[in-house]
């Protein structure tokens, strides 16, 4: 059982410091949630930090110092919800993805290094600069992003391409408001956001790049009920009996709304790639492939679309 958050700091001995906390806190999150030792150091040191607002190089160089009681009782709830494995995200509000602090909440999936991968391949999708968009002359390139949770592809992709103009969709408007909220503080305007199911409500819109991180997670697999996920939004994670109910769907009805020579990519799970191949391929997708992460991973699936391709081969039905 964790600790009460009173005697989180072993009430009766002297008011441990920085460097004792530190030392303490990171074998007893070592320990109750099986972590690593440098990451359970690092986790210690972030929620000091956010009590304290303190960047690291403060905490490291004041080992000596003692935090105060109200510091203390801050400290010890979060450090209690981090022993019941609450993900320290949530705890802290915010998550590091491409370069971005995004804020995040129990509405949004935390966004995963494992899906940069599908921005940096949405991004090697984009044409170069035409010398005629930056002075607002040539026709802007259009993205999707389905799902967009905390809006961390979507956002990411509109920061790192002005030129292009960016619709970040999502069946939550609880999440929805955590990308409005990210979109302000990161100061990036090319960015539209839309509550529709899937497709349902973007109608005749047509786009030169579909990017999607759908729920790709069997509804009875294990790892629901473990670590971080117990914690996310189940309909964040889960898709079907196989994982791919979400998936099918969106392979299903993403070509009517590419334009000519427009890409689809989806993130799916580690063993999926050759399935979402096939569904690609069924709903009228041509030069099908599938990219490796770097545990040399398939994690993300793509296929590019041609008007006649679509015409010989009709959508594989919802
Ligand atoms: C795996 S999360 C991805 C979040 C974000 N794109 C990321 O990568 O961090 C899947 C997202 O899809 C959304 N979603 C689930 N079902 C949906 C549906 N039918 N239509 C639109 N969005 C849906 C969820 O609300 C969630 O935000």
């Amino acid at each position: 059982m964790p600790d009460k958050p009173n005697n989180v700091f072993n009430v009766g001995h002297s008011v441990p410091n920085l460097r004792d906390i530190i030392r303490q806190h990171s074998l007893r999150l070592e320990t109750a949630l099986s972590l690593d030792p440098g990451s359970a150091r690092i986790e210690v040191q972030c929620l000091l930090q956010f009590v304290l607002q303190q960047n690291r190089a403060y905490l490291l160089s004041h080992p000596e110092d003692v935090l105060d009681a109200e510091q203390q009782a801050r400290y010890a709830a979060l450090f209690e919800r981090r022993l019941n494995g609450e993900p320290i995200a949530y705890l802290l509000g915010e998550r590091e993805f491409f370069g971005l602090n995004f804020k995040v909440t129990q509405a949004t999936l935390i966004p995963r290094q494992d899906t940069e991968l599908l921005v940096e391949l949405a991004l090697q999708r984009f044409p170069s600069p035409q010398p005629s968009t930056a002075q607002g002359g040539g026709s802007l390139y259009r993205v999707l992003d389905l799902g967009t949770g905390s809006g961390a592809v979507a956002l990411s992709i509109a920061h790192a391409r002005p030129d292009a103009v960016v619709t970040a969709a999502d069946i939550s408007n609880q999440a929805l408001a955590v990308a409005g909220e990210n979109a302000q503080r990161l100061n990036i305007g090319n960015v539209r956001l839309l509550c529709s199911d899937w497709f349902a409500e973007l109608h005749h819109e047509h786009y030169d790049l579909i990017v999607a991180n759908p729920p790709y997670i069997a509804c009875d697999d294990a790892h629901l009920m473990q670590g971080d996920l117990r914690f996310e939004p189940r309909a964040a994670l889960a898709s079907g009996v196989d994982g791919l109910d979400d998936i099918r769907r969106i392979a299903a009805q993403a070509a009517a709304h590419l334009n000519d020579h427009g890409w689809l990519l989806l993130e799916h799970g580690h063993d999926q790639a050759a399935r979402v191949r096939d569904l690609l391929r069924q709903s009228g997708f041509v030069d099908v492939f599938s990219a490796r992460d770097l545990a040399g991973i398939e994690r993300v699936s793509g296929g590019q679309v041609f008007s006649h391709t679509v015409c010989q081969h009709p959508p594989f039905p919802a």
